[in-house]
């Protein structure tokens, strides 16, 4: 296997969000030769006191700038030319995709598009670049109760969040095909971990039950997704960059399929555990509500390419993944009453207010 060491500059798109943010973090310190750029519009899941810590390092640059502006975005890559760009900015959230799909279709496959043409113009030569797109396992549709997820699924998008984002992996691909841009994709499971925003499944039940506001579970509550901790993700991702091949597609997943409602007793168990409150109490706030609309019965992805041909393999199991989680939450009071009360967009407009 053919490795190659991180370059001069790295450019990470959404690296306020959760995966992001959980990227730079560990990169960072582990890269101190490469200067990283965090490019963020700090739209509403994006925390900045997520990477605050990272401010005092050298080797780190925050820039807020909207995928949406093709101009501003191309200013940004022409005055930091990055060698690699790592984009995880993204409307990532489902039901919000329901709500407003033409915001998905703005960021998800208008602003991708911005991003690869300013990358086009700034890489004549396709040597030493790289452009990792981040994407999704919904882009394949849904399982029945047995199969998995490969590379060579055939995409079948249900929500327009999984349209937006297949239409992103298509277009990266055909800039590949056309113009030689040098791409690697990767294809994820769910993920779960520290700084993930309160709408998502995990945080907005561990939130809940310490607060002892309802939980509530889509229609049956038996619909799988397979689980992946955060930083197992960002692992696979450093791996593909480093070791992986142009013009490839990866799969990640955790092996850790559940049911939502296996997922929500589990959660119910460890926050028992780490604190003192009963776990057959927090059970009586369950309820059943109307199910998302085209919900996707179950994902499950074989992880086979990678761990056969970089070596990787996740660390955390969904068991010590989820205490690690929970604990950082109970942990965090300060991050979460930010997100909570959105003091945290003050801080944004006193610390980040002149960086456009
Ligand atoms: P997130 O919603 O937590 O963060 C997204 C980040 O992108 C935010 O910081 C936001 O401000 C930024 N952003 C949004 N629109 C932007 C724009 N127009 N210009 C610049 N920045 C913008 O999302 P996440 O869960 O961290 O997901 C990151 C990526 O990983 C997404 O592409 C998502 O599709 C993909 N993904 C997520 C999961 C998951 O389980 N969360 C799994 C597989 C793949
Ligand atoms: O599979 C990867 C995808 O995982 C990512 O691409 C998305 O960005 C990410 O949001 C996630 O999508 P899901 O829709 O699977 O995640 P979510 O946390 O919204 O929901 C997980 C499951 O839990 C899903 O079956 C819906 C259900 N659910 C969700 C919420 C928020 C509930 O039952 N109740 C809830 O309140």
């Amino acid at each position: 296997m053919m490795t190659r060491s991180f370059p001069r500059s790295v450019l990470v798109t959404g690296g306020c969000g959760f995966i992001g943010s959980a990227f730079l973090l560990k990169l960072v310190p582990r890269y101190p030769d490469t200067q990283f750029v965090n490019l963020d519009v700090l739209g509403y899941a994006a925390n900045p006191l997520s990477v605050a810590e990272l401010e005092a390092r050298p080797n780190y640059t925050f820039v807020h700038a909207d995928l949406n502006d093709a101009d501003g975005i191309y200013r940004v890559l022409s005055e930091h030319r990055p060698d690699w760009v790592v984009h995880f900015a993204a409307e990532s959230h489902v039901d919000r995709s329901i709500l407003d799909p033409l915001a998905f279709a703005r960021t998800n496959i208008i602003g991708t598009l911005n991003l690869l043409e300013a990358c086009r113009a700034i890489w004549p030569e396709a040597d030493g670049h790289c452009f990792h797109h981040v994407s999704t396992d919904e882009v394949f549709g849904s399982l029945e109760d047995d199969g998995h997820f490969r590379e060579d699924t055939p995409y079948d998008p249900s929500s327009p969040y999984s349209a937006s984002k297949a239409a992103s992996d298509h277009f990266v691909r055909a800039y590949g095909r056309t113009f030689g841009l040098p791409y690697r994709l990767t294809n994820c499971s769910n993920n779960y971990g520290p700084r993930q925003f309160p709408e998502k499944l995990i945080p907005l039940m561990i939130l809940n039950a310490l607060d002892g506001k309802p939980l509530p579970v889509y229609g049956t509550g038996m619909n799988v997704r397979d689980w992946l901790y955060v930083d197992d993700h960002v692992e696979a991702i450093a791996c593909v960059l480093t070791a992986g091949r142009d013009g490839e597609t990866y799969c990640i997943g955790g092996n850790a399929e559940k049911p939502n409602l296996e997922v929500v007793q589990e959660i119910l168990r460890t926050v028992a555990a780490e604190t003192d409150r009963p776990a057959d109490e927090m059970a009586a706030l369950i309820q059943y509500v109307t199910d998302r609309p085209g919900h996707d019965h179950r994902y499950a992805i074989d992880a086979g390419r990678i761990h056969r041909e970089l070596g990787w393999a996740p660390a955390e199991s969904f068991e010590t993944g989820l205490a690690k989680t929970v604990r950082w939450y109970l942990e965090n009071p300060a991050w979460v009453e930010s997100v909570r009360t959105g003091a945290y967009r003050d801080w944004m407009d006193q610390n980040y207010g002149d960086r456009a």
